[in-house]
């Protein structure tokens, strides 16, 4: 069953009822002003940091859920009666109802009783403020007398204190309104230079700035004292909770239209000139842009400039596939996801508060893999915040902050694949660029001192060198890839964080995971160095992957696959030998990936990588997507921390925990099986789990961290939507493994490895400055691929780089079969 359709020409996810399984959200703002915003109207802005610099309120974990919002309600003064055009929060029935998620956009359209409503919302590019418009006609025989009521609910900032602190901030709150703006300046006052507007394109019939005013006693948001009555107060907050509420009535003839603008916004003030008189918000700055924008011509301008800067990015990569839902991902929402994990980390969504999270080094370096060719600018900025988060060891604060750059060690630290991911991120935005100059930027460690690009990156490499288990494989320390393997915790608190505990490093826990992931950042990291010229610094990172890998096919390779750790005791984890949890699903496309076990007979068969894929298929593929492990933990093991701590099919413990399953997929395009891999990729696709929206639940237009395993009562539902790994993952698999489309340091391959059932397919990739024209195709009696580059004869697959400015039409011909 679905809840909407797709429309792809507008890019666009339509929405044809409200009550989705649970909200389905979309992400406004490109750069800075952000916000998130469900089917409903539910959601809340922020300007770049989601705890610090929290605009409005939020409820998480409420009932009714999704409560908090950029609300409006219609008021027909002629009855009293009142609705809302985005049917929450009143949930009054609306005769018709559709929402479109767009790029950054989202439209709410609903009709009742003849008067139909249209909501924009968006961030112009460039602005710390978004826009609503309504836009409001009478379909009636009749002239109708309409109320509009708006409806924000400020937060004071903090977020995390906004929701706890109530013995101070019920006294703080303050506000000022001027010629029908609101203005919230709470703590303005003293350190702020902040304050957040909220303004109106028409003349005002009144305005409420006290919540309890407009919504009155012991009521909610689905029953305003104010709408019911058909009146504000105008109510001035001092103290309690602010809130930003104007009253518009509007005469509408039979057929005529009328748009109203409303504008939230954040604004920051030079210090030394922030007051016009003592405590009055000196308002010389903010006024012609409030001004500006209430202008219908400014906000016409500015939704277009927001969909040219759409149309130009998704315009990098184009395909045209035998397949609607790889398409579809592909051109549309796989790349806008991938941008979105790149702006948030895992910071805010319908599952993230925005309080507990910043920006993850692991995650963050990980979203570069999938962002990079869409926003390289702000990707080599983003290297280089991550990079001075490093300490002169080579290690890294788990995360930081995004407003202060800082790192902090509130989420846990000691995370054992932390800095190789920086070898990753890097790798793919010279690939992407070609910009080596990023090597000699000098940035600075966290703790003390400072080394070039090319520094951080060799002490990266060299913190897992410096760090070598019994075995010869990397140790764990607190955790690798996966935050719930805690090989040295042993907690036995209840409620204690698993990623703050103590960690016993015994020197014995290691990981098969890192180990696979060394070889193949070791190897990247060669390849960056011979392109520098550094010879022998490529040699002998090449040496010490090979020698990692011959480790690994001793002491990590379980006989049928690959093993996951060794754990504190030096007892095999992940292994036939197990009573449960004998098969972790990470090394074995890890492993892989860093050209472990691939050579074995022709084709890789006969390998350990083939031998391990028919392992994966047998012991943890289902129609749902891949399993992390199998069979999932039943009880408690204090040894293996956190993992074991979830009920069986959820999360770590036996989840298809999706952001892993790629690894697979390019396992599988590495031994040349597209059969394999694009069943992979198509199982957890959420384009191709639309029709089964009533189990998968979450949006069907973007990956969710995890589907529910085999274990779970609920298998096949999916949670944790929107900012995940699976987003910049899937995005490789698809795009440079399987439809084969890579850049490396030397240019651009063409290297499909297509289902069978595929005669061909076509795209367009601008790449660094020119633009690629792609056909591939099969060919009976071809005997090996080949390129034709403007009707020249190319052997091989890498396409000769082309001069910026120009295209180039390419053929890539692949043998049958
Ligand atoms: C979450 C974290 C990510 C981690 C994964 C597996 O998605 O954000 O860093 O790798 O869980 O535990
Ligand atoms: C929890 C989650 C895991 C996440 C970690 C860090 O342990 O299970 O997915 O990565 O928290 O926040």
């Amino acid at each position: 069953m679905r809840y909407g359709h797709f429309d792809d020409h507008r890019r666009e996810y339509v929405i044809t009822r409200p009550d989705t399984p649970v909200p389905w959200i979309n992400y406004l703002g490109t750069d800075g002003f952000f916000g998130i915003v469900s089917n409903t109207a539910g959601g809340y802005s922020w300007h770049r940091d989601a705890r610090l610099r929290r605009l409005t309120r939020y409820r998480y974990n409420n009932v009714p859920s999704d409560t908090g919002g950029r609300y409006l309600y219609l008021r027909d003064d002629s009855t009293g009666e009142y609705w809302s055009p985005s049917w929450q929060p009143t949930r009054t029935a609306l005769d018709s109802y559709e929402c479109r998620h767009g790029m950054s956009y989202t439209t709410i359209d609903s009709a009742k009783d003849g008067i139909l409503a249209r909501t924009l919302y968006f961030v112009p590019p460039g602005e710390t403020l978004e826009v609503w418009r309504l836009t409001l006609t009478n379909e009636r025989a009749e002239p109708a007398e309409i109320s509009v009521f708006s409806s924000v609910e400020f937060a004071l900032w903090d977020a995390q204190d906004d929701a706890t602190n109530y013995q101070r901030n019920y006294s703080t709150g303050e506000v000022e309104v001027e010629n029908g703006v609101i203005y919230h300046k709470t703590e303005y006052r003293e350190r702020r230079d902040h304050f957040a507007f909220f303004a109106c394109s028409e003349p005002l019939a009144g305005f409420d700035t006290q919540r309890e005013a407009f919504l009155g006693s012991y009521r909610g948001f689905d029953r305003p004292l104010a709408v019911e009555r058909g009146h504000t107060s105008d109510s001035i907050a001092h103290g309690w909770s602010p809130h930003g509420a104007h009253h518009v009535r509007i005469a509408l003839e039979p057929g005529a239209t009328k748009e109203v603008i409303f504008l939230l916004g954040y604004w920051e003030n030079p210090r030394d000139a922030k007051f016009a008189a003592p405590g009055i918000i000196n308002k010389t700055l903010v006024k012609p842009v409030i001004e500006r924008w209430l202008r219908p011509e400014t906000v016409s301008a500015g939704f277009a400039s927001l969909n040219a800067h759409w149309a130009d990015l998704l315009d990098v990569l184009r395909v045209e596939t035998p397949d609607d839902d790889t398409n579809r991902m592909v051109n549309i929402w796989n790349a806008y996801q991938c941008l979105v994990t790149f702006n948030m980390s895992r910071s805010v969504s319908s599952f993230e508060t925005g309080v507990s999270r910043g920006m993850g080094f692991r995650d963050s370096c990980q979203d570069l893999l999938g962002s990079v060719q869409l926003a390289p600018k702000r990707g080599r900025q983003r290297i280089l915040d991550l990079a001075s988060t490093q300490f002169e060891s080579g290690g890294a604060y788990h995360q930081y902050q995004p407003l202060t750059k800082t790192g902090n060690d509130a989420i846990g630290s000691g995370f054992n694949d932390d800095p190789l991911w920086l070898v990753l991120g890097v790798a793919a935005y010279l690939k992407e660029t070609g910009d080596f100059s990023i090597l000699d930027e000098v940035v600075p460690f966290s703790d003390s001192g400072a080394a070039s690009m090319y520094g951080h990156l060799e002490r990266s490499v060299r913190y897992t060198l410096d760090r070598i288990g019994p075995h010869g494989l990397p140790l764990i320390g607190r955790a690798d890839w996966n935050d719930c393997l805690n090989l040295n915790c042993f907690s036995v608190t209840p409620g204690e964080s698993f990623q703050t505990t103590q960690n016993i490093d015994g020197g014995v826990a290691e990981s098969v995971f890192i180990a696979g992931l060394f070889t193949l950042a070791a190897k990247e990291f060669a390849a960056i160095a011979e392109r520098c010229g550094k010879l022998d610094d490529a040699d002998s990172y090449r040496a010490s992957a090979e020698k990692m890998s011959a480790m690994v096919a001793e002491h990590g390779w379980d006989g049928e696959w690959f093993l996951r750790a060794y754990d504190h005791y030096g007892n095999p984890v992940g292994s036939a030998r197990n009573a449960e949890g004998k098969i972790f699903v990470e090394p074995q496309g890890m492993c892989v990936m860093g050209g472990i076990g691939l050579n074995g007979g022709g084709n890789g068969s006969g390998s350990l990588a083939a031998r391990m894929l028919t392992s994966v298929q047998e012991r943890l593929a289902t129609p749902h997507g891949i399993m992390l492990l199998q069979p999932a933990f039943t009880y408690y093991h204090v040894e293996l921390g956190e993992i074991s701590s979830y009920p069986p099919g959820y999360k770590e413990n036996a989840s298809v925990f999706c952001h892993t399953n790629p690894w697979l997929m390019i396992a599988a395009a590495m031994l040349g099986d597209g059969d394999t891999a694009f069943d992979y990729y198509r199982r957890i696709n959420p384009s191709a789990r639309e029709e089964i929206s009533e189990t998968h639940r979450c949006e069907p237009y973007v990956y969710a961290q995890m589907i529910a395993g085999r274990d779970a009562p609920t298998h096949g539902e999916a949670k944790n939507s929107w900012l995940t790994g699976t987003a910049a993952w899937n995005f490789v698999a698809i795009t440079q493994w399987i439809l084969g489309i890579r850049p490396e340091l030397t240019g651009l391959r063409v290297e499909p490895v297509l289902p069978s059932s595929w005669p061909s397919y076509t795209a367009t990739r601008q790449f660094r400055g020119a633009r690629y024209e792609i056909t591939v195709r099969r060919e009976s009696g071809a005997a090996t691929s080949y390129l034709v580059v403007d009707g020249q004869r190319v052997e091989g697959t890498l396409v000769p780089l082309m001069p910026a400015g120009e295209t180039a039409r390419v053929e890539v011909i692949l043998p049958e079969g």
